[in-house]
């Protein structure tokens, strides 16, 4: 059995400091018997964007994977990051021309794990249909993986579930981001595919989606341009933790998590 922790966008240094601080994820790694974790870190960098630092100080606090989506490209400073891809991916189906790559072939307990990212198209930029990126992975990966996991950052909770039954039986597991809002519909569908539709976010939950309050009504009720500051206080880890057959390659059970630290806010 793979354990596999996966959680929702680390939005803002305050985000990765509840992640640090006192070794909260290697503790919640160690007592959930984690043997990978995946981690969305498109937001890391101030509110928006990862940085070299942000991905770093995710990697050290104990994050395997780093997934992206559509804030992944704000910071140019990490974009040889990218490209190397030694543990950081970004949406396989943005153009080619973008750096880095989508997919990553790592392992857990010594099993082959294959991760991938994709982003929705529904109200976000007109890229790739994911599960056309999805399956030019599978094809070009076959034979290399006993266990899959896709991140597909999306807005839209009808594209992520179309992904998740799509590829039903053929993905070990499909978990979403992008909302920062995590959904109770957690489930392993018939064919053996663990799959939620949003894990949540890893931040301050004092805001809106990570920003602070006044930001957002600003936003709202008069239309121009307002600059984003970030939420502090009340941070909670959201995400979900996939139990997976290494042999079958299917999800066997899938559990949310949702934790805060009262002394933060
Ligand atoms: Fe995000
Ligand atoms: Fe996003």
């Amino acid at each position: 059995m793979i354990k596999i922790l996966c959680l929702g966008d680390v939005v803002s240094p305050d985000g990765l400091s509840f992640l640090e601080s006192g070794g909260t994820l290697r503790k919640l790694r160690e007592e959930l018997g984690a043997d990978l974790v995946i981690a969305n870190g498109e937001n890391s960098a101030d509110v928006n964007g990862i940085s070299t630092t942000s991905a770093k100080r995710l990697y050290d606090c104990g994050v395997d994977i780093i997934t992206g989506g559509n804030h992944t490209w704000k910071w140019q400073e990490v974009y040889g990051m990218l490209d190397d891809a030694e543990y950081m991916i970004r949406p396989a189906n943005y153009p080619d021309e973008a750096p880095g790559i989508g997919y990553i072939l790592t392992e857990a307990k010594g099993y082959p794990v294959l991760v991938m990212n994709v982003v929705g198209r529904v109200f976000m930029e007109p890229v790739e249909a994911p599960e056309k990126a999805i399956e030019k992975i599978l094809s070009s990966m076959q034979g290399k993986y006993s266990v899959s996991i896709c991140d597909v950052h999306a807005e839209a909770t009808s594209e992520k579930l179309f992904i998740g039954r799509y590829f039903d039986g053929r993905l070990s597991a499909v978990f979403g981001t992008h909302t920062h809002v995590q959904t109770a519909d957690e489930t392993v569908f018939p064919g053996g595919t663990g799959y939620i539709t949003d894990v949540g976010m890893c931040g301050s939950e004092n805001g809106i989606i990570g920003v602070k309050t006044e930001n957002i009504i600003q936003k709202f009720t008069t239309k121009i341009p307002v600059r984003f500051e970030k939420a502090h206080g009340n941070c909670y880890i959201n995400g979900i933790l996939f139990e997976i057959d290494e042999s079958s390659g299917k999800c066997t059970g899938v559990k949310r998590i949702r934790r805060n630290n009262k002394q933060n806010g």
